[in-house]
């Protein structure tokens, strides 16, 4: 069993640094890009910040989903999907599958094609706009970790 340990915490380690950069975007990193803190040009101060983190979210979402596949199949736990009791695992399914579309199709293929535009025409609109999705993801984020773990450790709904 202590590779199942070993996917748990490699599992764990993926979330925090993923879903801690996101909440770090959300609430620190755009609330003083939309001020202009990081300088006037707000597309270039964010390209510099997400420029970086986007590879760190993309590896660290593998991780989390080859570990977390992983455990699936070694504790053979497929009939949870089955369950109304186990929403938090649709819950993280659900959130993992929204992020790897966002960060391997809709960042390369919609975000960098139309949104420099945008927030070259509407600068405010657009920003308000992105930190919104941002605050949308981490609130889904946020429900799906206090689920898994309270889940994880018997603690029910239903
Ligand atoms: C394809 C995606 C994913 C799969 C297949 C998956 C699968 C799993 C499995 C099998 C467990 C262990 C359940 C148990 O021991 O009873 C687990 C635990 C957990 N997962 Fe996921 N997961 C995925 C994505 C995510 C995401 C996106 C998050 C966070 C937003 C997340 C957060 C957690 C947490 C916090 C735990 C509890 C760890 C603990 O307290 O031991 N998982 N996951």
């Amino acid at each position: 069993m202590n590779d199942v340990i070993l996917a748990r915490a490699l599992h764990v380690l993926g979330v925090v640094i993923w879903i801690g950069g996101v909440a770090m975007a959300t609430m620190v990193v755009l609330p003083a890009v939309r001020r202009g803190d990081l300088g006037n040009d707000r597309m270039r101060s964010f390209q510099a910040i997400e420029h970086r983190f986007i590879w760190i979210a993309r590896t660290a979402v593998l991780v989390v989903g080859l570990s977390g596949l992983y455990m699936i199949v070694r504790l053979d736990i497929w009939d949870r999907f089955h369950m109304a009791a186990f929403w938090w695992m649709h819950a993280m399914v659900i959130v993992w599958l929204i992020f790897a579309f966002v960060l391997f199709i809709g960042e390369p293929f919609i975000l960098h094609r139309f949104f420099p535009q945008w927030a070259h025409k509407q600068p405010d609109t657009a920003f308000a706009a992105l930190h919104r999705v941002h605050w949308v993801l981490l609130g889904l984020s946020v429900i799906t970790i206090l689920g898994a773990v309270a889940g994880v450790h018997g603690w029910s709904l239903f």
